[in-house]
């Protein structure tokens, strides 16, 4: 998917650009939303990232629980390696971020080899990534399997809006109206949130091998179910040895908000040296919007995830 554009910045000042949500400025590409970093790093992905067989790519909008989902991914295919109670576990000692690299927050180490390239050796690579799917690089279509996560629209938006305060990267705060108002016009990363997702929808029942569309919602209700089912997705299902001794449950324990929120390596230290660790654990709950948004705001989102949604036999 290259472009004609001798350097990013070209490429950039060409593009339709606006205020973001979290960054300064946000810029359309493919009819998506990014700051000027990640697209950098899209681009560069788009050009060299090489997808294997047995890859698997999380797929999620910004704050819909991707740390989460890295983590319970992580878990589940390592799990012979190490075992979810093991008191050595990596997921005690380091972030799901640092475990599950992102595919479009990495530099290129040169100019023919991304780090989400060379990671590693081992049969399974798990990666993270926000890009809609009319931008994943070629390859991913291709090769390995794809986990879409998406989350009740008005909690994404609300853990959108403080992490935004949290991380700073805007000159100033920005105000709760002011970020509502940029997200129902689309303008929020990888956004429109509602196209990103049902990019994804409409690709999980094209490819219903290639492509496992979950809720945030559902792994919060009845998490064992959705464990088993995103097990024998990824071809990793649970053996009657393994349900015996509990192996499921000890997985969402290990993962659970309240193990991982509770961890040092969450609580302390940042991520790619900009963004605080823990200011990927906020409340964790559904519904949380209630206590931030009124009614109308509310309202108005329902409306739009209704209208977007419509015909697609997808509601939210
Ligand atoms: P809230 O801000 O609503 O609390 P992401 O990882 O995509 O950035 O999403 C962050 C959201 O997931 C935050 O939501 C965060 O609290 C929640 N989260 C993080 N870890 C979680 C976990 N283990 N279980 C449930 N929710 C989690």
């Amino acid at each position: 998917m290259k472009n004609s554009f001798s350097t990013p910045e070209d490429l950039l000042a060409s593009l339709p650009r606006q205020e973001g949500i979290l960054e300064p400025y946000s810029y359309q590409y493919q009819g998506f939303w990014y700051s000027s970093t990640v697209l950098k790093s899209l681009i560069d992905c788009q050009n060299q990232f090489q997808a294997r067989e047995n890859d698997i790519f999380l797929v999620t909008a910004p704050k819909s629980g991707t740390t989460w989902f890295k983590a319970i991914i992580y878990a589940l295919i390592n799990r012979e390696a190490c075992h979810p109670q093991d008191p050595h576990h990596p997921l005690l000692k380091q972030t799901p971020h640092q475990l599950v690299p992102w595919l479009e927050y990495v530099a290129p180490l040169d100019n023919n080899n991304l780090v989400s390239n060379s990671l590693d050796s081992s049969p399974t690579r798990i990666f993270g990534t926000h890009t809609p799917i009319v931008s994943l690089p070629e390859s991913i279509m291709e090769k390995g399997k794809i986990v879409y996560l998406c989350r009740d629209i008005k909690d994404t938006f609300v853990s959108l809006f403080h992490f935004s305060n949290k991380i700073n990267f805007r000159p100033s705060p920005i105000s709760l109206e002011n970020a509502f108002d940029l997200f129902c016009r689309g303008s929020s990363p990888s956004g429109p949130v509602w196209d990103q997702i049902l990019g994804y929808w409409k690709k999980s029942h094209d490819k219903p091998h290639k492509v496992l569309f979950m809720r945030y919602e559902d792994m919060q209700n009845e998490p064992r179910v959705q464990l088993r089912h995103l097990a024998l997705f990824l071809g990793k299902p649970f053996s009657q040895e393994e349900e015996n001794s509990g192996l499921p449950d000890q997985i969402i324990k290990l993962c659970s908000f309240n193990t991982m929120s509770n961890l040092e390596a969450n609580k302390t230290g940042d991520f790619l040296g900009v963004v605080r660790n823990d200011s990927f654990f906020w409340s964790g709950v559904v519904g949380d919007w209630k206590n931030h948004l009124t009614v109308e705001m509310g309202s108005k989102l329902d409306q739009i995830t209704e209208e977007k949604f419509s015909g697609s036999g997808l509601s939210l």
